[in-house]
């Protein structure tokens, strides 16, 4: 099993230190290291994260429509890929056809990459790893085999700003490959108050916030030094109101971290600005789509209609509202 590196731990160590200079905490920085990993492999897999569980049951459900948008001699590519569980059910599904896919699980932490590698070993499929941020996706892009079917799951879309997101990705990917990807809705968009107060308990919950204070905690800041908050909130945007996560870590006492041979203090109100999760509905996700150019080929919903999983393609242009 190959697996190369397009980003060392080095890098994102002064990453990580740039970003706390600035009070600023990236949601990446949580899944690196092996603290990192092993953290939200248990996250991941906790009762209490049932959009998680959920997620994967609309893919198992589906699959067998799914591998058939898996491009002849091409590859299966899947970025912030995670452990791979995903990704095991879509290549199993496809070993049938004659002409299984090359095999990319792509990710920030390179021990995910190592886990997702790890789990399809047994599988008859040529596989390379990838360490490396979807930012960077102009140079991952040149690494696998084209077409692809290129996956972002387990709600991993909605970290992102969308106009960020889809611009990366239309200006990356080819209109012969295939663009799947899965959300966790709001089945409003006008939220009652009891869907954003679910929202905000499943993410307030104490194993989340150990998840997401420990890049400060395992450079040497007490936790109990730190206040995790989480809120949901709508934002403007040009589709109308879109409901958002606001993440804040405020130290609580005077306060420091040891990182890139170097102290980084804080002081008791210090507010650390986090990473964020968009609650859309399904019709602010075809806006978006539709401004940037993809097209849904298909979309499977869970019983509920809570969480949907589409399936996309670029298409030739772009209107004119995207630029
Ligand atoms: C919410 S988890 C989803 C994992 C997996 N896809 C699943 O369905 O369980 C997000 C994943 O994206 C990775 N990640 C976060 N930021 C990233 C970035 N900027 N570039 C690449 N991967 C990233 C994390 O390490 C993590 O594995």
């Amino acid at each position: 099993m190959k697996k190369i590196e397009l980003l060392s731990e080095e890098q994102l160590q002064q990453r990580l230190c740039d970003n706390l200079t600035k009070h600023e905490l990236p949601d990446l920085f949580l899944y690196v290291g092996e603290e990192g990993a092993s953290n939200w492999l248990t996250l991941d897999s906790s009762d209490k994260f049932t959009v998680a569980r959920k997620l994967t049951e609309l893919l198992r459900s589906n699959v067998s429509r799914i591998v058939e948008f898996i491009p002849g001699h091409g590859s299966l590519v899947s970025v912030g890929v995670g452990n791979g569980e995903k990704e095991r059910i879509i290549l199993k599904a496809s070993l049938s056809s004659n002409d299984p896919p090359f095999y990319y699980p792509i990710d920030v932490s390179s021990q995910l990459v190592d886990t997702a590698l790890e789990s399809v070993k047994d599988l008859p499929v040529e596989k390379t790893g990838m360490v490396g941020m979807i930012e960077d996706l102009a140079l991952l892009r040149e690494n696998w085999i084209s077409p692809a079917l290129f996956c972002i799951l387990g709600n991993t879309f909605c970290n992102y700003d969308p106009d960020r997101i889809l611009g990366l990705l239309h200006e990356n990917l080819f209109e012969s490959d295939i663009f799947l990807f899965d959300c966790h809705l709001l089945t409003d968009s006008d939220a009652s108050s009891q869907e954003i107060e679910d929202v905000e308990d499943i993410y307030r919950s104490e194993e989340n916030k150990m998840f997401n204070a420990h890049p400060l905690i395992n450079a040497g800041m007490t936790a109990e030094n730190i206040e995790f908050d989480l809120r949901l909130l709508p934002v403007e945007s040009e589709i109308g109101a879109i409901y958002r996560t606001h993440k804040t870590l405020t130290i609580k006492r005077n306060d420091s971290v040891d990182l890139c041979s170097k102290k980084i203090s804080f002081e008791a109100g210090d507010v650390i600005h986090m990473g964020f999760t968009y609650k859309y509905s399904f019709e602010q996700v075809a806006s978006y789509l539709e401004k940037w150019g993809f097209g849904i080929i298909e979309q499977f919903f869970d019983v509920d209609g809570s969480n949907v999983l589409l399936l996309t393609r670029k298409l030739s242009e772009k209107n004119n509202s995207g630029e």
